[in-house]
This record gives C-alpha cells, structure tokens and sequence, in this order.
C-alpha cells in the first residue's frame, strides 16, 4: 500500500502535467506510453476502486509524445454507485499532483444522423442531465469557487488546437454537445428524441462529472467522444454485433492517433 504523500514522491522524477482518462475501449492510448510507471489503485491507500469486479483500474504514467503524462485506465461511472463526490477527490487529487490539463475520453452514442458510428465528436460543452454534481457539500475555496463557471468548460484554444491536428490527419472531428444520462440502461427512443430537442449530439454516461471537478479546480479540459453506436430509434437498420466492434475500433484508432499527435505538437 502507497500513501499519498509517497505517491507525490514516486511522480517526483516524471512530473506529468498532462492527465488523460481512459474511456471503454480506448485504452490503445496507454500502449504507446514509453518507459510506463504502472500503479494499480488497489495499491493506492484511499483510492476509490472501479465497479467492474476483477478489475481494479490503474494509474500509468510515462512519456507520450513530448510530455509526461498521467492515464487513468479504469473510469468511476456513477451507474456502478460510486458518490459523485468521489469523482471530485480524484480529480483534486490529480490536480494536488500537478496536473494543469486534463483529456477524457468517452464511448458515446449519437443524436445527430451526421455523426455516424466510428466518428470522433469534440465536445465543445455538455449538459448534465444526470441530476448529480461532484461538488455538492462544503466547498474548499482553496481548491476552487462555490459557483464554478463553465462558460469555457472545453478550452477554446485546446479545441481548435485538436482540430488543426484532426484536419491535417484527415481525421473528421466535428464539434458537438455531450448529454450525460446516469444509467445504467440505454436510453428509450423517447428519450432520445427528448434529448435531440434540447440541443445535444451525443449521449453517455460519464465525462460530466470529471469535467466540473477539473474546471472548479482550475484545470483545462479536452474532451472527445467516439462514437460507437446511433442513439435508440434513429437507426432503422439493426447493427451487427461485429459492426459494432469495427465502429468502436475504428473511432477508438483515430482517438489514439490524435491524442498522440496532439501531445507530440503541444
Ligand atoms: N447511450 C448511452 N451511453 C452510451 C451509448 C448510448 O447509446 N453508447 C455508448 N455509451
């Protein structure tokens, strides 16, 4: 077991200022990491451990690209029965490690016709239709406002940063609003349709939290979602499960190429 003053210390000599978290199926991202540091959060006293049982999540850290960065492989979704607030003391504790930027990936279904399976979404800002918040309780002004403003939640220069990068790889990133549901069901075509009225494009079940905490604690956010399937009700067709699999593989490969491209450029 590692405290979390040890923690600070193992970080010491790599510093990363950069955190990514690791949405279902994109954990490509964690394998071009060099010379990786691989701390499970079981090992780690007070971490929170994920849902899914045999699987405790882990910490990676190393170089990507031109930077040291700190992944996140094993996300605390709400469905699982996590508190939100557990979702805030990871972030703060991320940030109490350094970190000034923070990319999250999510698998995502879309509201939109034009954003089909396997695409990438950049989310240029979220409505948190799940009826929680990581930062319900006292509010440590040290760490951040009571009355967080998320009018530049996605940072404006880190998206048009990734969508250079997108542009020159000839990968398609359009922008697009991220709704997130609790779970743990997909939603019902009714809902879907609800949803595509209130202006959002594409629909989870995580991010939202992650993205409030980091913003309260001064951290930059990126966010991306590939998409991997169309919302109930919008596709006439039934996909195949092997259709499926190639959509979330295809958008999960792109993801990883851009996240590395963008490291290696900024
Ligand atoms: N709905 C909610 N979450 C999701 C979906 C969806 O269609 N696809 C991937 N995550």
């Amino acid at each position: 077991m590692i405290n979390f003053p040890q923690l600070q210390r193992l970080l010491q000599d790599r510093r990363p200022q950069t955190a990514i978290i690791l949405g279902s199926g994109l954990g490509a991202v964690a394998d071009n990491i060099e010379n990786p540091l691989i701390i499970d959060y079981a090992d780690i006293e007070g971490f929170p451990r994920p849902g899914v049982a045999g699987h405790s999540g882990k910490i990676i850290v190393g170089r990507l690209g031109r930077h040291e960065v700190l992944c996140l492989q094993g996300r605390f979704h709400l469905y699982e029965g996590h508190a939100p607030q557990v979702i805030a003391e990871v972030v703060q504790a991320l940030k109490k490690l350094g970190i000034l930027r923070l990319i999250v990936t999510n698998a995502a279904g879309s509201l939109n016709p034009e954003l089909t399976p396997g695409s990438l979404m950049l989310i240029k800002d979220h409505i948190n239709f799940s009826g929680r918040n990581p930062l319900i309780g006292p509010n440590d002004d040290n760490i951040g406002p009571r009355f967080p403003d998320m009018s530049n939640a996605y940072d404006r220069e880190m998206r048009r940063q990734l969508e250079q990068l997108a542009a020159k790889h000839g990968i398609a990133l359009p922008e697009g609003v991220y709704l997130m549901v609790l779970g743990p069901n997909f939603e019902t075509a009714a809902e879907i349709r609800a949803f595509r009225v209130l202006g959002a494009d594409a629909v989870g079940m995580s991010t939202v939290p992650e993205v409030i905490a980091a913003v309260h604690a001064g951290i930059k956010v990126l966010a991306v979602s590939a998409i991997t399937n169309f919302g109930t009700g919008l596709q006439t067709q039934p996909l195949s499960h092997e259709e499926t699999i190639a959509n979330a593989a295809r958008a999960g490969g792109n993801l990883t190429s851009l996240i590395t491209a963008y490291l290696e450029e900024y």
